[in-house]
């Protein structure tokens, strides 16, 4: 199929390209200095034009979670404005759009799994705005599609793995949040599974795609030092203290569980992705042959 990517030098985006050229797509994946999705304009231009395809998947967002409480306008408008304008030139091309977006439309109040139907909630600017998107996709575009992920990680961007691994090389006792819940999800099992579900011409609505395990942030720093001390043949040891979310304050709140129920998604036939141990020794071992620094 005739795939355009927006967004597609991301973290996420970059995976995705990847899976869908190897699954022999023909994908397109437009820099934003050739498609900005905040201007109508480039994206009516962009989308309608050569770059017109049988799917349209928008990766692109604003990701500062919590610079976007001091810039709210700036993230409302690439992450609740602008699906909007994609959604409407795929309306006018004929295209089908797989939106991302997030498991932080929730408030993370409820220990259950959240299923795709479940009453949203967010709690901060970068959360509202990204619910705003998807409410700007819905009533655009019938035939949309909207998929909720969590707590990504992925070699071409920074992430909480990242992070945790960067610390540890530095010899410093990592303090880590043990009182949050949610999903840890690898860029490229989630690109796998996108390009399933586009396969299948899925019914429009929304999806929820996490990888199979829920965890705290501190067992999922456990997981990704026991991953990369593997790769790297380094038996040293791994100092973690547990702390509270009120300890490690951020100007965004998060949510406190945020586990997405991924039923829906089974039912059409979607693999569930792999264990999180696994995809962490692939991810460690891409970040490690990597040439630039952890
Ligand atoms: N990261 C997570 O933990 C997480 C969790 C749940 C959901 N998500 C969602 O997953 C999706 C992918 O996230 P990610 O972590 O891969 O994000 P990312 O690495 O920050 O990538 C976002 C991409 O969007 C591009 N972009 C930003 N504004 C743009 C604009 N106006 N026009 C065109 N491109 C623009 C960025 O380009 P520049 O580099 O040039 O700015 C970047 O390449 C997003 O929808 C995000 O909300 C992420």
């Amino acid at each position: 199929m005739k795939v355009l990517v927006v967004g597609g030098w991301g973290m996420l985006g970059s995976d995705l390209v990847a899976h869908l050229r190897s699954a022999g797509h023909d994908v397109m994946a437009p820099p934003r200095s050739v498609l900005d999705i905040a201007s109508p304009e480039s994206v009516a231009e962009v989308a309608l034009g050569k770059y017109a395809a049988e799917w349209c998947i928008n990766c692109a967002a604003y990701t500062a979670v919590d610079k976007a409480e001091i810039e709210p306008d700036i993230a409302n408008e690439i992450n609740g404005l602008a699906p909007g304008y994609l959604a409407r030139a795929c309306a006018m091309s004929g295209s089908r759009l797989l939106h991302v977006s997030t498991d932080f439309v929730f408030d993370g109040s409820s220990d259950a799994p959240y299923d795709e139907e479940a009453p949203t909630h967010p709690l901060g600017a970068y959360a509202r705005s990204k619910l705003a998107g998807e409410h700007a996709v819905l009533a655009s575009l019938s035939t949309a599609v909207i998929v909720r992920t969590a707590w990504l990680y992925g070699p071409n961007g920074s992430s909480f793995p990242r992070t945790m691994i960067r610390a540890w090389e530095a010899g410093k006792t990592l303090r880590v949040v043990d009182d949050q819940v949610g999903c840890p999800t690898y860029t490229a099992d989630l690109a796998r599974t996108l390009g399933d579900l586009i396969a299948l011409d899925p019914a429009p609505g929304i999806y929820h795609a996490v990888g199979p395990e829920s965890m705290t942030w501190r067992r999922f720093a456990e997981l990704t030092l026991a991953a990369w001390r593997t790769v790297r043949g380094d038996g040293r040891e791994v100092n973690i203290v547990s702390i509270a979310t009120e300890d490690y304050p951020t100007p965004a709140k998060r949510p406190k569980s945020s586990v997405l129920s991924v039923a829906k998604l089974q039912g059409l036939g979607v693999a569930p992705m792999r264990p999180v141990a696994v995809s962490l020794a692939e991810f460690c071992q891409r970040v490690g042959n990597s040439q630039e620094p952890v």
